[in-house]
């Protein structure tokens, strides 16, 4: 059974049994600052099973996208290591509002268990929570499980997070068999990957308050939660979720930049296996608006995406590879996920990114791990070496753990957290002196802004401080600082363009300025000593990053041309709300109700690019702010100017706006523009970002690679695309229409031929036959033939993939003398096939010998003949 229809045959399960279809909810709870990421089905429902909510419908069932890597329930650590964890998967579950309870909910997983996955009992182990008598109840005398099958934990009490609905839970094991180690539940090997649990039935009685306490709920609830891919390692045979059909394209691929073709070489790598987990999880991510970064949801996505490129690193793969892989996942999982499907380029250009900006440091930061882990005596790596890694090389503390983790070594955490400390109180000294510069030191001479000519300045160190913000007079090599100078090009960041970096000069020294913020009226060249030293007083040469800040110029005019551009185009309430110019992008924040339309991107696009074509010159004049705003420039929200203020004029009167940022010398010079993303960031406010020159060439190479991809692959020219595509999908639903009616024909066909195999025995219309076909098949025919048939013994067997199918389907009036499961066991034992079930239906399954079949029926026939005596 392939994963996708293991997924719907579940849905359909339960909605067959009047549960609400609900479409998977975004990985990042909505209205829950509770929780980081989805990490159940049970997320979206939370307030229904509190009973703070009516959805609408007492009954529910979903397949939840879920990630499991931060918070109460993590399994980052475990990913690659097992065969069975991962930070993302997938949730099939069915879910209660004060409405059944449960004994539906155990009997309904079992008849799940039986009818659809036909799983044998012996295989399958219970756990109980040791004070749920009525779930052991029901599993003992309703469903008939044996007694040493059935295992107390006391941690059966499930618990979403620090808070929510929480409650006794009783959980579903399968057994992979003795080659593979674990023991039972509760047993000192229980962590092995022989005994999996793979379905979770929440009884949810209770909510847990923030101090722990637990109050009870107004209605009892059920909250279910099947992990698709173990059932679907279960269903497909195989001891590894990673084995199963969902993987074995990603597996490949990731396989290939490894230069590994072989399966089983591929399946025995855990490295491909993080990697395979870890895209799948920055996919969905991206796709629901989580962007790689610093804190909360972004860090750790930056951290699995890290983490994901160190195992390529491991693997020798020498190329970018890990966005590339996305597209298999998009492929593979895009009609169940649409949301990945539309947000499909948003993700590529992402995780190109990160994947750019990582894979600089990642061989450094590694050359540098192994030399420090090579001194290590003992097992711990030094905490400030960690440190030393995220501060200087981004790599996550957990990233070198997890490097060191294959050397049976760890990091000492009090150490790493120590360094982190010193550093957070660094950080506060700088920004609280930052502000404060202004009245600690008294500057006798005004500094002098150069930087809108010039991008050097030979001048004079004024002062120097340190991070804490001490005056000193002298910066050694190696040392952190902040220097103030008489004059400088540095542009101090302001007004949403970043501030300036570059070199500063003495005679023997070297000061690397990485950030330029301003305080008060003072430019702070914030950075170190690369070499030699620095005095105040020094003669120095400052000099700024021009490449850098070649390209910010360039975003800062784009972003005043753009902002022309939005105002003519959607209409005079567009209002600058924020603004962001650096060398990568521009981003730009405005006020507007509506998405922006695609027609409407073209538009501004094209007025910005025929701005920029006509190349006029860009004028910058000093005159008071009244005046200006007469002549129609913008005065920015919250900005203060002066008695004269600085006003950027561009296109002839296009745009006129009070700026004090750097920009550009002819329109011309910005080359190229072009809108990478359009959303919105909250009511009432929408965030364009962009792209200019280089930058922006890149960007249209990338659309033209994926148009290209889907030339390749459809085999059609760039222009029928679409035509093509939308006629591809009509003939795949036309086909899936036709397969059905077939389907239907088939089996009607079947059984009709099979009606006159139809005999009697000991006066009871019996039936007993092989046919074609798969066990949904054999389902429909037993359902097709008893209905032409009551009061009958019907008896189907089939045979696929090495393994025997055998159901026996009595009428229910007969079932009460003669059952099901008896005369299954009957045939069984002859053909080599075990199994059971309720009086009127039994299935079963086994290797077997169909060619004995015609003698079990024999007998069969014998045993029924004795029962009806
Ligand atoms: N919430 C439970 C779990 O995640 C069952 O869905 O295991």
């Amino acid at each position: 059974m392939k994963t996708s229809e293991l997924r719907e045959s579940y849905l359909s399960f339960f909605e067959k049994n009047d549960h609400r279809r609900v479409p998977a909810s975004s990985l990042i709870p909505r209205n829950d600052p509770t929780l980081l990421f989805t990490n159940s089905g049970m997320v979206q429902f939370k307030d229904p099973l509190l009973g703070k909510e009516d959805p609408g419908y007492k009954r529910a069932t979903s397949a939840q996208s879920c990630v499991r890597a931060g918070g109460k329930h993590n399994d980052l650590e475990n990913v690659g290591y097992t065969a069975r964890h991962h930070t993302f998967f997938e949730m099939m579950g069915n879910f209660s509002f004060g409405d059944y309870f449960k004994e539906e909910t155990i009997s309904w997983a079992w008849e799940f268990i039986k009818e659809v996955m036909d799983l044998p009992t012996e295989k399958l182990w219970i756990t109980v929570h040791p004070d749920d008598d009525q779930s052991r109840k029901i599993w003992l005398k309703k469903i008939g499980i044996k007694p040493d099958r059935i295992i107390d934990i006391k941690e059966n009490f499930w618990t979403m997070g620090e808070t929510g609905p929480c409650g006794p839970n009783t959980e579903i094991f399968y057994d992979h068999g003795e080659q593979i180690f674990g023991g039972p539940p509760g047993s000192p090997d229980e962590d092995g990957d022989r005994f999996v649990e793979f379905w979770n039935l929440v009884f949810p009685q209770y909510d847990l308050s923030a101090d722990g306490s637990l109050s009870d709920l107004p209605q009892f609830g059920v909250d279910t939660g099947m992990g698709l891919e173990r059932a679907a390692a279960i269903m497909q045979g195989v001891k590894s979720n990673y084995e199963i059909d969902l993987f074995s394209s990603l597996m490949t691929a990731a396989g290939k930049y490894a230069g590994l073709n072989d399966r089983q070489e591929i399946l025995s790598a855990p490295s491909l296996r993080v990697i395979a987990d870890h895209i799948r999880s920055s996919v969905f991510l991206i796709a629901d608006g989580v962007v790689p970064g610093n804190d909360g949801a972004s860090y750790v996505l930056r951290r699995i995406i890290r983490r994901g490129l160190r195992h390529g690193y491991k693997l020798d793969i020498n190329e970018p590879f890990f966005h590339q892989l996305a597209e298999v996942v998009i492929e593979e999982m895009g009609s169940a996920y649409p949301t990945i499907l539309e947000k499909r380029d948003n993700v590529a250009v992402i995780l190109a990114q990160e994947e750019e900006r990582f894979s600089e440091t990642l061989r450094q930061g590694m050359e540098l791990l192994k030399k420090e882990v090579e001194k290590v005596q003992g097992d711990q790596l030094p905490g400030d070496v960690a440190f030393k890694l995220y501060d200087t090389y981004g790599f996550p503390v957990d990233l070198t753990a997890d490097v060191i983790r294959e050397r049976e070594m760890q990091v000492d955490m009090q150490e790493f957290e120590t360094c982190m400390e010193e550093q957070r109180q660094r950080g506060r000294a700088v920004s609280s002196f930052t502000s404060t510069l202004g009245q600690k030191v008294t500057i006798k001479e005004a500094v002098d802004f150069n930087g809108y000519e010039n991008t050097n300045a030979k001048t004079e160190v004024l002062s120097i401080f340190d991070l804490e913000g001490n005056e000193v007079e002298i910066l050694e090599k190696e040392h952190k600082g902040i220097v103030v100078l008489k004059t400088t090009p540095f542009y101090a960041e302001s007004g949403g363009q970043i501030g300036d970096s570059g070199v500063v000069k003495s005679s023997d020294g070297l000061f690397e300025v990485s950030d330029t913020q301003l305080s008060g009226d003072q430019h702070l060249h914030i950075g170190h000593m690369q070499s030699g030293s620095i005095k105040v007083s020094d003669k120095v040469t400052a000099d700024i990053d021009d490449v850098k800040r070649k390209m910010v110029r360039s975003n800062h005019s784009a972003t005043h041309l753009m902002h022309a551009a939005l105002r003519k185009t959607l209409g005079p309430h567009v209002e600058q709300k924020g603004s962001m110019v650096s060398e990568e992008k521009l981003r730009f924040d405005f006020s507007h109700n509506e998405a922006i339309t695609r027609e409407e991107i073209d538009l501004i696009e094209e007025m910005v690019n025929s701005e920029i074509m006509q190349n006029t010159e860009v004028l910058t004049e000093m005159m008071p702010p009244e005046q200006a705003v007469d002549r129609g420039a913008m005065a920015l929200f919250g900005e203060k100017y002066g008695d004269l203020a600085r006003v950027l004029s561009m296109g002839n009167g296009y745009s006129v706006e009070l700026c004090g940022g750097t920009h550009v010398q002819r329109t011309g010079d910005i080359g190229i523009f072009k809108v990478v993303n359009e959303t919105g960031i909250s009511a009432g406010t929408r965030r364009i970002e962009a792209v200019t020159g280089i930058a922006a060439i890149k960007e249209i190479r990338l659309n033209e690679s994926y148009l290209e991809k889907s030339v390749q692959i459809t085999k059609t020219p760039k222009q029928e695309l679409a035509s093509r595509i939308s006629q591809l999908i009509s003939d795949v639903k036309a086909k899936d229409k036709e397969i059905e009616v077939l389907n239907g024909k088939m089996i009607a066909g079947e059984s009709l031929g099979l009606t006159d195999q139809i005999v009697d025995v000991a006066g009871i219309p019996f039936l007993a036959s092989v046919i074609t076909g798969d066990n949904k098949a054999m389902m429909k025919t037993l359902d097709d033939l008893r209905s032409k048939f009551s009061g009958s013994i019907i008896v189907l067997a089939q045979e696929g993939k090495g393994k025997i199918s055998l159901v026996v389907g009595i009428d229910g009036g007969l079932s009460k003398s003669i059952s099901a499961g008896d005369l299954l066991v009957q045939i069984g034992t002859i053909v080599g096939v075990k199994g059971g079930g309720p009086p009127h239906l039994a299935r079963g399954g086994g290797a077997g010998d169909l060619t004995r079949f015609d003698d079990a029926i024999d007998q069969a026939k014998k045993w029924i003949e004795e029962q009806v005596l």
